[in-house]
């Protein structure tokens, strides 16, 4: 078998990881989400969310990757027992059926850059949505997004990953930048932006159970968590770099994209009156709400392209980091050439995401069942994993080039053991209380 890759460059490992984090749960869930739970309430959840319990969860990742270099599955079985290897197995499922409704909404995106250029959807944004959304033209353009994501993967970590993120990241972050200071000038700014940053504490103490679960699902999701990205990719890098460092910088700019995303949505929302409720919502309460925004302000057509632009790029660099796991997996066992793992799964992920193509119902039902179970169990497997069963090697192996940060290591492990553990299960508590209950 050839020699396993590795990033050409530190930054490159970083670029591509933040490439997956930086995606859909940032420019779609992210603000619909946020909408839909009270505003602001849900920003102050999240934002705790993430930094108490993703960034922790994301160095248990990287350290299982780097320390190992195997693809997922088999990092586990190197660091114990055979049988954790069913921990990666559940997450490089999780994975993947978070990649089948992905794509689909991916599919969506391309519809709408297309809209955009044409003006397809300004006459009327509610029918462009369901045309676009289910049926025969999702399931096509969720064909064409997965050839491109596959075409990516299948050229590998540096010539294909690395390379794309290298240019895809930075695009985002400029073009988010430059749509947010186009709405400053829009009527409903100031509106758009008290909705999004001013908590109201009264929603969120009376919501807080139903929130909760999804903040911290949302922090999963968002810092993609749970579907053995963050292993896989780290298993790729070859140095002892500062991975705290590493982690800090996709965690901080993801959040970063992710208030950007929200200080360009609200204002368009709120500039023509939008209402996006749970109640009028579901999955594609944001692009016919959106879109009706661009539909009616200055310039919407040009900036519309821009933003969904973006968005398809974000999905892009996320979606291949979910490929990616599948196909380090079946390269390291089985050593078949990337273009073949890579074209096969695309093939297998298709017909997964067939339901979610033909009707948003069980897109809906997909993700919920994602974020509200194997998200939080999948990284709870891990975390108990690398806290508990891992322990001090998993310590040694993060504050490797970590000197000069102080006790983050026992601090790190402490977290995990304990902020984490009870975090994750506490969600699962409110969830599952919330779905089956
Ligand atoms: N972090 C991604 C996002 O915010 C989530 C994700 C990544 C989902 C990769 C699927 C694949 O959109
Ligand atoms: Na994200």
């Amino acid at each position: 078998m050839s020699e396993r890759e590795t990033w050409a460059t530190r930054v490159g490992f970083i670029l591509a990881a933040i490439g997956s984090a930086v995606g859909l749960g940032n420019l779609w869930q992210f603000p619909f989400k946020t909408a839909t739970n009270g505003g602001a309430a849900f920003v102050v959840f999240y934002l705790a969310a993430v930094v108490l319990v993703g960034f922790p969860a994301m160095l248990a990742e990287f350290v299982v990757g780097r320390r190992t270099n195997v693809n997922a599955v088999d990092a586990f079985g190197e660091l114990g027992h055979r049988q954790w290897r069913v921990v990666g197995g559940l997450a490089v499922f999780t994975g993947f059926w978070i990649l089948s409704y992905y794509n689909v909404v991916g599919g969506w995106v391309i519809r709408y850059v297309v809209g955009s250029v044409t003006g397809a959807y300004f006459a009327d944004p509610g029918g462009y949505f369901g045309a676009v959304s289910s049926g025969p033209g999702a399931v096509l353009a969720q064909a064409v997004f997965l050839a491109i994501v596959v075409g990516i993967v299948a050229l590998g970590i540096e010539d294909g990953i690395e390379k794309a993120t290298k240019v895809m990241v930075p695009s985002i972050v400029v073009l988010m930048v430059a749509l947010a200071a186009w709405v400053t000038t829009l009527p409903g700014a100031a509106k758009g932006y008290a909705f999004f940053l001013s908590p109201n504490v009264d929603t969120m103490v009376a919501n807080a159970g139903s929130i909760i679960p999804f903040a911290v699902g949302q922090a999963f999701f968002t810092l993609s968590l749970g579907m053995a990205i963050m292993i896989t990719y780290s298993s790729y890098v070859g140095s002892d770099d500062n991975l705290v460092f590493d982690g800090g910088t996709v965690v901080v700019t993801n959040t970063l994209v992710g208030v950007l995303a929200g200080l360009v949505v609200f204002p368009i929302l709120l500039t023509i009156g939008a209402e996006v409720t749970s109640e009028t919502g579901g999955a594609g309460a944001l692009f016919v709400a959106t879109a009706a925004g661009f539909g009616s302000v200055p310039f919407g057509r040009v900036f519309g392209v821009v933003f969904f632009g973006v968005v398809l790029i974000a999905a892009l660099s996320s979606a291949i980091s979910l490929l990616e796991v599948t196909v380090s997996y079946a390269n390291d066992n089985f050593g078949i050439p990337r273009p073949y793992l890579a074209t096969a799964a695309g093939v297998g992920l298709f017909v997964l995401g067939l339901p979610s193509a033909w009707d948003t119902a069980w897109l809906t039902w997909f993700d919920r069942f994602a974020y509200q179970v194997f998200l939080p169990v999948s990284v709870l497997a891990l975390v108990v994993f690398v806290g508990w069963v891992v322990g001090h090697d998993a310590v040694d192996e993060l504050t490797r080039g970590t000197e000069g940060l102080g006790p983050v290591g026992p601090v790190w492990l402490w977290t995990l053991r304990l902020v984490v553990v009870v975090a994750i299960l506490g969600t699962l508590g409110l969830g599952i209380n919330e779905m089956f209950l």
